[in-house]
């Protein structure tokens, strides 16, 4: 009857259609799955944040179209969080814009610095939605492998002259979904210098900012000349268990925030005011829970990790994010499946976040412990037997 636009059938299948398929099937034939594979915080949000978005709900004048870039309070907090946590210097009129969430931002920058044909240069294995982005605007991905034997960092000196010609947007994200890799300040001065040099914007995605186990990450934006060539995507979703509620923020050159607002205000109307009145609270209200969640998580990916070293894996102990990043022998789909069928465990395979992925396994920890133990219990039944 219709045909979906072009646009639409560029976008690539969904590779986890058969095991998701066939995780409906077990669960109801009632087999107690334990679900490595999403990346969603299972504990609630704090409760002074709760209370927050209660009084907020109350509040008639946060009823209307939240229209603009976000509130000036919202903004003005965040910009106060970027210098308190990162000794950064923001101006809350004109360097910050409130989101629906980073996936939202992330998702429509293309439209707002691309045109058909430009290229966006993606990390592979990468959070989707900077290449699918990239094409819904009609731009071209360029994939930029992340390997083990360079830290999962793209070799940015490698890229082609004529691609470099097309490309206008570089995306970076750390730590790193899915590898659970950091980066280091060295290198992202080199890469800045790189996109000043070839006038592509760089953008960064810090949606796991918050979320390590010893050294706090580097900010990107404190660098440097960062401002001069870039932008900060950051999400209170994973710092805060508030993934459900839809609110983030990017920050930085203040030329590339107005366009991005441009897109957005001619697509949605802002993220509700009682959601921002809450989002104060998170970021500067007590940040004991976001102490306590880290402990946890620290503690969770400990026992997964110390589990699958018994079950003879090689693997470190990540430095954050809630991701462990598991170096498999051969197929990732096949073991995958193998794990599913054999021991009702779901992991996400390494080559759904693209080919690099290939031969790895992605955990995530955003399930209760004494699960995780159950999992590693089975694995290491059907893993030691193999
Ligand atoms: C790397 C990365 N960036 C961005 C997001 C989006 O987060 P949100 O839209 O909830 O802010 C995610 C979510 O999983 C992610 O893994």
């Amino acid at each position: 009857m219709f045909e979906v636009s072009k646009r639409l059938q560029k976008l690539p299948p969904y590779l986890f259609a058969e095991i998701d398929r066939k995780k409906k099937e077990l669960i109801s034939e009632g087999v107690n799955i334990i679900d490595f594979g999403i990346g969603d915080p299972d504990l609630p949000t704090p409760e002074n944040i709760i209370d927050a978005m209660k009084k907020g709900v109350e509040n008639p004048s946060f009823h209307r179209y939240p229209i603009g870039k976000g509130t000036p309070a919202f903004r003005k907090a965040i910009s106060d969080f970027y210098k308190k946590n990162y000794e950064v210097k923001l101006n809350p009129d004109e360097e910050i814009l409130v989101l629906i969430g980073s996936k939202e931002g992330i998702a429509h920058l293309p439209w707002a610095l691309l045109n058909p044909g430009d290229i966006s240069l993606v990390p592979e294995p990468g959070y989707p939605v900077y290449h699918i982005g990239t094409i819904l605007a009609e731009g071209t991905p360029f994939f930029m492998p992340l390997k083990a034997e360079n830290g999962f960092l793209p070799d940015i000196e490698k890229i082609p002259g004529d691609i470099l010609e097309k490309a206008r947007i570089l995306f970076l994200n750390y730590p790193n979904n899915p590898t659970a890799a950091f980066v280091d300040r060295d290198f992202l001065i080199e890469a800045i210098k790189f996109c000043k040099k070839n006038e592509i914007v760089l953008v960064y995605d810090a949606a796991y900012s918050e979320i390590y186990f010893g050294e706090k990450p580097v900010s990107f934006l404190s660098l440097p000349g960062a401002k001069d060539v870039g932008i900060e995507f950051h999400s209170l979703s994973k710092t805060y268990n508030m993934t459900g509620w839809r609110i983030g923020w990017v920050c930085g050159n203040n030329k590339i925030i107005s366009a991005l607002a441009k897109i957005k205000e001619n697509i949605d109307s802002g993220t509700f005011e009682a959601i921002q009145f809450a989002g104060i609270e998170a970021i500067t209200g007590s940040q004991e829970s976001v102490k306590e969640l880290r402990a946890i998580y620290k503690k969770r990916m400990n026992i997964l990790v110390d589990g699958l070293k018994e079950a003879g894996f090689e693997i470190d102990m990540p430095k954050g994010t809630f991701y462990c990043w598991l170096k498999i022998q051969g197929s990732s789909i096949e073991t995958a499946s193998y794990l599913l069928e054999e021991a009702g465990i779901v992991a996400t395979p390494g080559i759904g976040f693209g080919p690099s992925g290939e031969g790895y396994l992605r955990f995530s920890i955003t399930l209760p412990e004494d699960k995780i133990i159950e999992g590693i219990r089975r694995m290491k039944e059907i893993w030691v037997k193999k």
